[in-house]
């Protein structure tokens, strides 16, 4: 057995511009160096699709690795640093599971399927405003689409978003470990701060009626009763707008640009919704946004590797579905695949993402409309990148394309 740092390991350059842009080669020559370990920036890196998995699975050796962020950062006594050491994802043990059960009820398969009306009437009526441009960047399209959502599910006024959007863009660089983001970071803390405080106020003067209750209310109910504490109440709507945002926009964006080159199947997504299920299934296992930081608590060996006690390591399960050594025909872009839930898009482990059923649903219906109404969709200009560590994703994406009325009415 040998400790993780007596190995020669490569060096994967995450915070390389040019890593985000293209990441493959880099992840091509880690792997042949090492099978499922690189050094990076700020700790260590698993790069194969097994590794990230079983070792995400140990929750009880792990915690997020918040505390090393917001040190690398330089962040300790800022509004950006204290949110993120007391998050729910920087959370653990009891304190996690009290915050998880209040929110769970209101984020399973069942409640994100009984939102799906909502989720059409918000892409449709975007796509009403949208469409007869007959171009557009596809990515500032698709950032109105999950926070329209979100706030109809919390119960905040969709009218607010145009005031939310900057500070939601600068909320999601929060883990991209650059410290030149800092002072947009505290700024929008303080944003989405003074705005959820405003939410909660006008809501405890305009309770919801018993059986008209949405998330808000139940939060506020909770905070009442004594299951969360005011700045946990907060903190975590705060969280819920930020959460669901950036990653859900940039997995629409990252679909739309894979399927740009596949207009069959994009053409077949108009037609039919079960279709889209695995459109975007595949989509998640093809490439995704996430790279979860985690430090270790206590030693752990893992395949003959000790990896001690306060070891940093990143899982960039942005790109886990793409490893060759454990999907097949990893790099073609294949919705009828047995194998396409074989992804980490969610991470793995007590934090998995809770609103995985949800930002399901919003891009399945996402995709089936938009499928239908933006037809022959083609790039009109370049792209680029955000940081590959934290939200990953593209930066713009202008496409041009044939407007086209619905297939079906939406109500
Ligand atoms: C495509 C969209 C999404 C992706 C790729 C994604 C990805 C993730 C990942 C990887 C984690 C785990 C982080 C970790 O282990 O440290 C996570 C956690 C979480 N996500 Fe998502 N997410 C998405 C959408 C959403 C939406 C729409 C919501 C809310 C409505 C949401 C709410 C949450 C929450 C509450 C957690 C924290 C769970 C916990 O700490 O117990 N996510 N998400």
């Amino acid at each position: 057995m040998q400790t993780i740092t007596e190995l020669a390991l490569p060096y994967l350059p995450m915070e390389e511009a040019s890593f985000a842009e293209n990441p493959w080669p880099g992840l091509e020559a880690a792997r042949r160096q090492h099978p499922w370990l690189s050094r990076c920036a700020f700790g260590y890196a698993v790069h194969q699709y097994d590794a990230m998995r079983d070792l995400l699975y140990l929750d009880r050796s792990l915690t997020g690795a918040y505390e090393d962020v917001v040190d690398a950062m330089e962040a300790h006594g800022t509004p950006w640093g204290r949110f993120q050491l007391e998050s729910l994802l920087a959370s653990s043990g009891e304190s996690h599971k009290r915050i998880r059960a209040v929110l769970a009820p209101a984020f399973t398969p069942q409640q994100a399927n009984r939102h799906r009306p909502l989720m059409r009437k918000v892409i449709s009526d975007l796509l009403d405003e949208w469409v007869p441009k007959g171009a557009f960047d596809f990515e500032e399209f698709a950032s109105y689409f999950p926070i329209t959502v979100m706030c109809s599910l919390i119960g905040a006024p969709p009218e607010v978003i145009p005031r939310l959007r900057s500070s939601l863009e600068a909320f999601g660089l929060s883990m991209s470990m650059d410290r030149a983001f800092l002072p947009n970071l505290v700024e929008a803390t303080e944003t989405l701060d003074a705005f959820v405080q405003d939410l909660v106020a006008e809501r405890r003067g305009n309770r919801r009626a018993k059986g008209k209750e949405d998330l808000l209310e139940i939060l506020v109910s909770t905070q009442e009763s004594g299951g969360l504490s005011e700045r946990e109440l907060y903190d975590l709507l705060i969280f819920l707008f930020v959460a669901g945002y950036d990653t859900s926009k940039n997995a629409l964006t990252l679909m739309m640009d894979a399927l740009i080159d596949r207009p069959d199947i994009y053409r077949r997504c108009a037609e039919d919704i079960d279709y889209c299920r695995k459109v975007v299934e595949e989509s998640f296992r093809f490439l995704t946004t996430a790279t979860i930081p985690r430090r270790v608590t206590r030693d752990i060996t893992y395949r003959d590797v000790l990896i001690p006690e306060g070891t940093v390591i990143f899982f960039p399960v942005s790109i886990a579905g793409r490893d060759a050594t454990a999907i097949e025909e990893a790099d073609s872009f294949d919705p009828d695949r047995e194998q396409s839930k074989k992804h980490l898009a969610f991470g793995m482990g007590v934090h998995i993402c809770l609103g995985q059923f949800i930002a399901r649903a919003q891009i399945e219906e996402g995709l089936h409309l938009i499928a239908q109404r933006i037809r022959n969709p083609k790039r009109a200009g370049p792209s680029s990148w955000r940081p590959f560590f934290g939200v990953w994703g593209l930066k713009g994406l202008p496409i041009e394309f044939d407007p086209a009325p619905a297939l079906e009415t939406v109500d």
